[in-house]
């Protein structure tokens, strides 16, 4: 009897001690991640392995926005640079808009991967009973947006502190962002039946690869809205921007006619405060890099051209000359023979 105590005592003592390790090496490493606010501390410790899937988020979205903004004059480059997981860019502009979301939906994404993978011990695949049309059922592991969701909004919108305009746009633009991956999450089903005959499906919600949801956003980004906050009853809140319609009115000389009502953003569009700089030239206080010496394309018109891209400055040409394989042949057998021939080639750089 004893014996039996004895060894249910020790089994508590074991569980206990690794509750404590657990806790205390989780507190230290979450204390260890510079720039979180106690909340985020918080919430880093509660959940430290869903950590892991924020940290790989922000990767996928800075890596995303890197790629949707290649070449351009603001490319997404060295925006995370510093501490992953705070503020990030100090203007109000639409690249921060476009920044803020897909780092919010890389959270998201992440996170929802990792539950459905088993890597977070407190989520899984969406269980709950959905209704389905008659010849199919669901299946499989689907993915748990919500939770994925819940807790990005909790981990994200936790550095909103300031309870400014700034703050309002960036809650603003993480929720389009984690909204945008559950609206673009995808069904896939499997076939039952005889010989590929499809008499019963197997369907599961599945994530769509992340470069859809840059897409998405990019879509949004050339449409996003230019805001301002109004003080009301409830606090702050972001509207659409009036400057212009007031400009346009006080140029027609109609005076303060009539107070123009005041129209919400759209839930799901991306919203911004300032305009942006132009981001030709190197500058410390709005952070933009300028971009002398950045490659350009002679015969392009988009973004990536050399007008655009060097803001007029001009661009510099370098003629390069390298030597290359050529006039291979084959012979029998197996040997492959190759003259080496002169390449022309120019490269583009602003200047
Ligand atoms: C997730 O789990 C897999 C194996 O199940 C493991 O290889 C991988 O490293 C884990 N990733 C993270 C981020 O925990
Ligand atoms: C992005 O822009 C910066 C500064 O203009 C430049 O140094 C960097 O090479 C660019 N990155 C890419 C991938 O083009
Ligand atoms: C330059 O732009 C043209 C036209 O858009 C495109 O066909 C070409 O591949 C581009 N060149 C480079 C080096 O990106």
């Amino acid at each position: 009897m004893w014996k039996i105590h004895n060894k249910l005592l020790i089994y508590i003592l074991w569980i206990m001690e690794i509750r404590l390790v657990s806790s205390f090496t989780s507190a230290m490493l979450c204390g260890r991640i510079p720039g979180l606010t106690m909340a985020q501390r918080q919430l880093c410790s509660d959940m430290p392995d869903a950590l892991i899937a924020l940290d790989e988020g922000q990767q996928l979205g800075s890596r995303e926005c890197q790629q949707q903004f290649r070449g351009h004059r603001w490319n997404c480059s060295g925006v995370w640079q510093r501490n992953v997981f705070s503020h990030v860019i100090p203007i109000a502009s639409r690249e921060a808009a476009y920044t803020y979301a897909i780092a919010s939906a890389g959270a998201a994404y992440s996170v929802t991967a990792a539950c459905a993978r088993g890597n977070i011990s407190t989520c899984g695949c969406d269980v709950r009973h959905k209704a389905a049309p008659p010849d199919w059922k669901w299946g499989g592991c689907s993915a748990d947006v919500d939770f994925g969701m819940r807790y990005t909004r909790k981990f994200m919108d936790a550095r909103e502190l300031e309870r400014d305009s700034r703050t309002l746009m960036n809650l603003h633009n993480n929720r389009v962002g984690r909204t945008i991956v559950k609206k673009l999450l995808r069904t896939d089903c499997k076939c039952h039946g005889v010989s590929g005959s499809c008499v019963m499906k197997t369907c599961w919600t599945s994530l769509p690869p992340f470069s859809v949801i840059g897409d998405k956003l990019m879509q949004k980004y050339h449409k996003a809205k230019t805001v301002q906050a109004v003080r009301g009853k409830r606090g702050l809140r972001l509207v659409l921007s009036r400057k212009k319609h007031a400009a346009a009115a006080a140029a027609a000389g109609a005076g303060v006619a009539q107070k123009p009502a005041l129209v919400w953003p759209k839930r799901m569009e991306l919203v911004y405060l300032e305009a942006s700089p132009n981001y030709c030239e190197r500058s410390i206080q709005t952070g933009t890099l300028g971009t002398a010496g950045r490659p350009c394309n002679r015969s392009g018109h988009g973004p990536q051209s050399c007008d655009l891209l060097c803001c007029g400055r001009g661009h510099n040409t370098q003629h390069i000359r390298r030597k290359q394989q050529c006039r291979c042949q084959f012979h029998w057998c197996c040997s492959v023979e190759c003259e080496l021939c002169d390449e022309n080639y120019e490269e583009f750089t602003c200047k």
